[in-house]
């Protein structure tokens, strides 16, 4: 009879294969510990952040986000970002994850490094985080884009498409209680909207079984500091709804 956990692990391959994803992974010649293994276990005791999902849904979870990595780290439908890449930016966090934080796409201090949110922008995501009472190693981190767009321009249509069967299942993976939309890129790209994130902000959306909540993009808000009061008023919105008491 199937196992609960090799039973999760085909629904969830056959939701990749759904989205397009139909290549198993390469086995792994880097000396780069394997996604899965990189993914730390967070403590029992905090309000907010694990799921509280079973530990073969976790493997589950985590052996599917390892799947999409390596497609992502092959990927190049957007010729020109994969030509121009130092690193793919796959996303960061526990597999299961309550909360994911969903940016625009890689800078050069991600590109460099290949992980999301390192660079100034990230180092105010980072206190944002904290400010909330939760750690960054509780979250799931990742962006609409995986690759850097030339000059840190924002993603283009296209791009957007091409990323969207990889994020859609990094979601479908995670299932995620709630995201955290950064800045329009985001905003637009999960909810397929125009509308402007100053009409996103205060609303709750849906997106699967996650309730979605926009807020502005730390990078606006290095340009624009006095619309941090507005982002702590989203967070305590967010913070509300997840039970977290801040
Ligand atoms: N901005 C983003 O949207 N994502 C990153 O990873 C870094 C900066």
């Amino acid at each position: 009879m199937e196992s609960r956990s090799a039973r999760a692990l085909r629904q969830r391959l056959e939701s990749l294969a759904a989205a397009g994803l139909t290549d198993l992974p390469k086995p792994r010649r880097s000396s780069r510990p394997a996604p899965a293994a990189t993914v730390q276990s967070t403590d029992a005791d905090r309000t907010a952040p694990s799921s509280g999902r079973e530990p073969s849904d976790q493997t589950a979870a985590a052996a599917a986000l390892a799947i999409i990595r390596n497609q992502v780290e092959s990927c190049t439908r957007c010729a020109d970002l994969a030509a121009a890449r130092t690193h793919t930016v796959f996303g960061v966090g526990p597999p299961d994850a309550r909360l994911c934080f969903f940016g625009e796409a890689p800078g050069a201090d991600e590109d460099a490094s290949g992980e999301p949110f390192v660079g100034r922008a990230g180092q105010l995501l980072t206190k944002i985080i904290e400010a909330c009472t939760l750690r960054r190693e509780d979250v799931y981190i990742m962006n609409v884009l995986k690759c850097r767009p030339p000059g840190n321009r924002a993603p283009l249509p296209d791009e957007v498409a091409n990323c969207r069967p990889y994020f859609e299942a990094q979601f479908e993976s995670i299932s995620p209680e709630f995201i955290c939309c950064l800045g329009t890129s985001a905003a637009q790209a999960l909810l397929r909207t125009t509308e402007p994130i100053g009409r996103l902000r205060r609303r709750w959306f849906t997106h699967g079984s996650a309730q979605v909540l926009c807020t502005y993009h730390p990078s606006y808000l290095l340009r624009n500091p006095s619309a941090k009061r507005d982002v702590w008023d989203d967070m305590k919105l967010l913070m509300e709804r997840m039970g977290v008491t801040l």
